[in-house]
């Protein structure tokens, strides 16, 4: 039986990983729970799993779930980033799933690491924000970050008995469905609204990272993501679009040979093998069936079109605080798109401007990072309040 604490229950990774520890109630237990906000979710959770303490960052959230959950015993109710921290590194859980989306993650991950838990990790804007100090962590502590997100579990697994091999690598090839606007011209892309972007064609998950899937700033994050949880240098990582999300990555070889893996598009199973690594145990989803009459297409990104790819390689091969800022930012602008205050090329154009603002520190601490965080939510929150609203119809933004 192993003993499991999942940050982030109530979003789409923590349903899903709750839903393989269900399915396999005989290996897993969970015994902590963490979120922000939901009570309505984490009440039901609670109810179900039975976990010994959960926490929601939202301390009148909290405070709700006390009163809710009054009539069961055993689940203690923790509140904020201690109550986070909590849930990270209770005695108990010898694995964290981290599924908690953005910058909010970075000190429970360190917490957790520090207190020796292995890690289920799919929070990429942490190791964005924070790949070196991760590592650092995951080394002195001896223990084990097994990646869910896709591409990074395909290119984990293509790597198995090679770990160490990265004098033998060619390139990771990460794929990229292309998003919602693969085919649609760039001047389109100008009168997008949030309800388009929403609708990823392959995968459903959280508003956060479908934006970043249209804009294809997620590529950009996972391709700093690989450099960090694969050591490996920038100029080794491609990405290619796929738009059957079959292939979720694939490492090639200096002998030319390229390793791929496939699967159907279920978060399920990567999350499932970060929970069983290095065992494999069934998994109740659609199996994918190539006998079934299938193209696999394959085709060059257009940076052009996603201006957010190539502020994600500056980002990458300046290094530093610039990729905080950037994943930081990022996640402002994207809730500023999501509530209609910019437009969608907006996003791209006040990134750059926060990217062009900021004096890069070269090698940051901990607390350096946690201030670039702050510094660039809050310049580019200055830039949405000034620039609210610009991109209307087709126009070009007025801020590029
Ligand atoms: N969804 C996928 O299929 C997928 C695939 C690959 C990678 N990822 C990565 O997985 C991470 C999570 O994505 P998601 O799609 O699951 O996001 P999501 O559906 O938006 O869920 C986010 C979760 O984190 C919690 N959370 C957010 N801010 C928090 C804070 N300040 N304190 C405590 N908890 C907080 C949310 O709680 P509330 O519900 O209370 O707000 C929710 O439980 C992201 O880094 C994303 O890039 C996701």
């Amino acid at each position: 039986m192993k003993y499991i604490a999942i940050l982030g229950s109530t979003g789409s990774i923590g349903k899903n990983a709750l839903s393989v520890v269900e399915t396999h109630a005989d290996e897993f237990k969970v015994v902590g729970l963490a979120a922000n906000r939901d009570v309505d979710t984490l009440e039901q959770q609670i109810r179900r799993y039975r976990p010994g303490l959960v926490a929601l960052n939202d301390a009148t959230a909290g405070e709700k779930l006390r009163t809710r959950i009054r009539d069961i015993n055993g689940t203690q109710v923790l509140t904020g980033s201690e109550g986070l921290q909590a849930v990270a590194t209770m005695p108990e859980a010898s694995q964290v799933l981290d599924g908690m989306g953005g910058s909010a993650g970075l000190l429970p991950t360190l917490a957790a690491i520090d207190a020796g838990k292995d890690i289920a990790f799919v929070n990429k804007e942490v190791m964005v924000m924070a790949g070196p100090l991760v590592n650092t962590a995951v080394k002195t502590n001896d223990v084990n970050l097994i990646p869910i997100d896709g591409e990074m579990s395909a290119i984990f697994q293509c790597l198995e008995g090679a770990r160490d091999r990265q004098a033998d690598i060619h390139r990771l090839l990460i794929t990229a469905s292309g998003g919602p606007f693969r085919s649609v011209p760039k001047e389109d892309l100008y009168a997008v609204t949030p309800a388009q972007a929403l609708q990823h064609p392959n995968w459903k998950m959280g508003q956060k990272i479908t934006i970043d899937s249209a804009t294809m700033m997620n590529k950009g994050l996972e391709v700093i993501e690989a450099k960090w949880l694969f050591n490996i240098e920038l100029s080794k990582i491609d990405i290619v679009v796929h738009p059957e999300s079959i292939v979720h990555s694939m490492v090639e070889w200096t002998d030319g040979s390229t390793l791929a893996q496939l699967g159907p598009t279920d978060m399920r199973i990567m999350i499932q093998y970060a929970l069983t690594y290095p065992k494999r145990l069934s998994a109740p989803v659609p199996r994918l069936d190539l006998r079934e009459a299938r193209t696999l297409h394959f085709e060059p990104v257009d940076f052009e079109k996603f201006p957010c790819l190539t502020l994600a390689y500056t980002a990458a091969e300046v290094g530093g605080t610039l990729p905080v800022v950037l994943s930081s930012a990022d996640e402002v602008v994207v809730a500023a798109f999501l509530n209609a205050a910019i437009g969608f090329m907006d996003i791209p154009a006040i990134l750059e401007r926060v990217m062009d603002a900021h004096v890069v520190i070269r090698e940051p601490t901990l607390s350096d990072i946690l201030e670039v965080d702050q510094w660039a939510k809050s310049t580019a929150n200055s830039l949405i309040k000034k620039h609210t609203k610009i991109a209307i119809g087709n126009q070009p933004s007025a801020i590029s």
